[in-house]
């Protein structure tokens, strides 16, 4: 299995385990890291909505709690022909990716899309004082 599949996998794998009683809508996230690690994630809901936390959150904690700070790539899979992050975890993502960071978006069956988190994300929020 090359590195591309099996972070399909992970990501895969990882929503079996979602927990989604009130949507009803599983999504899985899987981060290849600098060190080539791959972390996974799912989204987990809660009886208080807002509660609720996406995959990439999940990929995003497991990374760090790993001691890693940067995301090369990261994979989202949901049973649709387009998941894409929301805002919030946009937000996230950029703060341990970079302009290329890469996104793909995956159904059950394959990838579908991919894009660089500047095509999502072109300018995200940073406690930068000075922009040049
Ligand atoms: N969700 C994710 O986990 N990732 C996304 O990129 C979009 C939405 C989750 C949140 C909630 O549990 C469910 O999908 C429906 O919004």
């Amino acid at each position: 299995m090359n590195i591309y599949e099996k972070l399909y996998v992970a990501a895969k794998q990882a929503r079996e385990n979602a927990y989604a009683p009130y949507s009803d809508f599983k999504v899985g996230a899987a981060i290849l890291s600098d060190s080539g690690q791959i972390y996974s994630g799912c989204n987990v809901e809660n009886a208080s909505y807002p509660c609720g936390t996406c995959a990439e959150a999940g990929a995003v904690s497991a990374m760090v709690a790993n001691g890693e700070t940067h995301i090369r790539e990261i994979l989202i899979i949901a049973d649709t022909n387009r998941i894409l992050p929301c805002g919030n975890c946009l937000q996230k993502i950029a703060e341990f990716g970079d302009r290329e960071t890469i996104i793909y978006s995956a159904d059950l069956h394959q990838i579908n899309q991919e894009y660089r988190l500047s095509d999502l994300l072109p300018q995200n929020f940073t406690l930068e004082k000075d922009h040049v």
